[in-house]
């Protein structure tokens, strides 16, 4: 089959030959129909700092996907051949103390599909059973393709209660936007996001945050004027991964204040711990997505009408992979998808 490779520890990726992924008594061998270009595809690309750590070649890479399921374990219930999936990229070890307790979000020996072991970007894929998502009502193959950053974007959203309240994101990245649609759906009161791209604030606003705002010319102090606000936001949800976000939302936070924090700093940073404090900030790191309440909660927030379309910008045949991650890489578009069938 055909698959992109990290063929050796160096920059690039190869679209070549490779045998089909071998299924055993508990998996599912998937017929990969989309893929979603992710920051970690682009990192291993690049072969940077962290790719070099974190990945051995040679690798098939990818972890986004939509699928459909060619044959099921001897061992798999539940999930039927011709089914439409799309997969839990993190693949969990099930034997320490949160896996038994049903928190496999929390396990702390989670590989990761298409970083510790092969991805989907591949004519096929093999995954555990219990990582198969199965598509039980109609859902674009696109928006199926890009379930697992849909999941991070809504489990970040969803960490604390949003109705009515006053949303800050900063980072109008895939990720962001998605959070941004998923905070308006869920009922906040404003939903103000942050980015230096304009570009990016325009997707913002066709995905409906109330303010996008550039915080190269403007604070997020000039967000809580525009928006009337008199005390601060009440959730923030930090997107960007950016230092000096992080301060300027913690600034801009009521007393009382929920952060929920899904960005990854590239390296440790000082913050205003005594504002922390005295403000009873709470903060949350979020990582992945929980299984499977997370996906529960996507499947039917699209049903309930969440309209994600705005966020998929860029559509490629696989063989176009170059222009698609040049297309990823540039930081200015939303998600971008491959489609292995073309
Ligand atoms: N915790 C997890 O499980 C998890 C999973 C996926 C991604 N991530 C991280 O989440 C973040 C978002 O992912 P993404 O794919 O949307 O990333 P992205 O890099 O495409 O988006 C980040 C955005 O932040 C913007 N930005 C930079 N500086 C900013 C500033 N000072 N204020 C506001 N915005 C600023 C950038 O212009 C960019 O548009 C990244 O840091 C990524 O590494 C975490
Ligand atoms: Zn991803
Ligand atoms: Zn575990």
């Amino acid at each position: 089959m055909k698959a992109l490779v990290k063929e050796k520890a160096a920059p690039g990726l190869s679209l070549v030959e490779v045998p089909e992924p071998e299924a055993g008594p508990g998996d599912v061998l998937i017929k990969v129909l989309r893929t979603g270009i992710c920051g970690t595809d682009l990192h291993i690309r690049a072969w940077d700092g962290w790719a070099q750590q974190a990945v051995s070649a040679p690798l098939v890479v990818g972890h986004e996907f939509s699928g459909e399921v060619v044959s099921v374990g001897r061992d798999v219930a539940g999930i039927e051949v011709g089914d439409l999936v799309s997969g839990e990229g993190h693949l969990v070890c099930g034997k320490c103390r949160n896996c038994l307790a049903g928190r496999r979000h929390l396990c702390r020996a989670t590989v990761g599909l298409g970083v510790g072991r092969d991805g989907c970007f591949a004519e096929y894929v093999v995954l555990p059973a219990s990582n198969v998502w199965v598509h039980r009502n109609p859902v674009d193959l696109d928006i199926a393709a890009i379930f697992d950053p849909f999941g991070n974007a809504v489990h970040t959203a969803l960490s604390f209660p949003l109705v009515g309240e006053d949303v800050l994101i900063t980072g109008a990245g895939p990720i962001g936007l998605m959070a941004a649609a998923v905070a308006k759906h869920a009922g906040a009161r404003n939903v103000a996001i942050t980015d230096v791209s304009e570009a990016r604030l325009d997707l913002a606003r066709k995905v409906g945050a109330d303010l996008a705002l550039d915080v190269s010319s403007a604070s997020i102090a000039d967000g809580q004027r525009l928006l009337g606000l008199r005390e601060g936001f009440d959730v923030g949800l930090e997107m960007s991964g950016n230092p000096a976000a992080m301060r300027d939302m913690l600034a801009n936070m009521t007393h009382g204040g929920r952060i929920a924090m899904l960005g990854l700093p590239s390296q440790e940073f000082a913050v205003d711990w005594a504002r922390v404090v005295t403000s009873m900030i709470t903060i949350k790191g979020i990582y992945g997505r929980e299984m499977f309440e997370t996906w529960y909660a996507m499947s039917v927030l699209l049903e309930g009408g969440l309209d994600l379309a705005p966020v998929i910008t860029g559509r490629y045949p696989a063989a176009e992979f170059e222009a698609a991650f040049a297309d990823a890489a540039s930081g200015h578009g939303g998600k971008v998808v491959m489609d292995w069938t073309a």
